[in-house]
């Protein structure tokens, strides 16, 4: 019988038993997580991510955008009278990864979709100074030069349907026409548009 003393006295057996005790209650913190219904299903009405929001959903990871916004509104007075209704597991089941970030130095995003209209956007991408003159948000200019890169969407769209997203096989074969002649502010502005919707009229 080990006794708390000889726990205490002996570095090693302590750090065992720490990582011990750690892993056992992540498991139990994490493990039923992956088997309830209320964080594995998508909410009503939820979408994979079509061609062209996925390119934008790529642009807003490159360009960084969740340095500054998250995507993840607490369940707070103070947060769902701004924002609207709370985040939900089930609104990101097809969030590969989920972009719910830490840092707001600008508004959370989570249900900015349908909030303003695609031209209040792109002014705003192209220069926040225009629509908002006291933003501190860095403008995004280029990407409406860029055209949007299909190179490899239906590689995309097939790796995340190894992880569970259902992608059908004609979705992922006509992915690469939904993407000509868009740019990477179009594919942008598109992600941003789609939103958040599922739950916003939400009680
Ligand atoms: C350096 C921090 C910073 C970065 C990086 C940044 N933003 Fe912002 N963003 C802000 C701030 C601050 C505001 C609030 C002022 C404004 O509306 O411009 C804002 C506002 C917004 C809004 C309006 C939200 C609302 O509800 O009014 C959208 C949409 C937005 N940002 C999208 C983006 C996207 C997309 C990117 C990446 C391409 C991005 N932001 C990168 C700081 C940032």
């Amino acid at each position: 019988m080990i006794k708390h003393e000889q726990i205490e006295k002996n570095v090693g057996l302590l750090i065992v038993l720490t990582v011990l005790v750690v892993i056992w209650g992540g498991l139990l913190e994490i493990v039923p997580l992956f088997f309830q219904k209320s964080t594995t299903s998508p909410v009503a009405g939820l979408k994979p991510y079509d061609p062209v929001r996925l390119t934008g959903r790529d642009i807003y990871i490159r360009e960084g955008c969740y340095n500054c916004h998250s995507q993840m509104i607490r369940p707070f007075r103070a947060e769902t009278e701004r924002y609207g209704h709370y985040s939900v597991a089930g609104e990101f089941v097809y969030d590969h990864p989920f972009q719910w970030g830490s840092k707001r130095t600008g508004p959370d995003l989570h249900r900015v979709g349908a909030r303003y209209s695609d031209e209040w956007h792109r002014a705003h991408l192209i220069n926040p100074r225009d629509v908002v003159p006291e933003s501190n948000m860095p403008a995004y200019a280029f990407l409406q030069k860029t055209p949007a890169d299909a190179s490899d969407i239906e590689a995309k769209m097939r790796a995340l349907r190894k992880v569970g997203v259902p992608y059908s096989d004609e979705e992922i074969a006509g992915a690469k026409k939904q993407l000509e002649g868009k740019t990477e502010l179009d594919t942008l502005v598109a992600y941003l548009q789609g939103m958040g919707l599922e739950m916003k009229g939400a009680k």
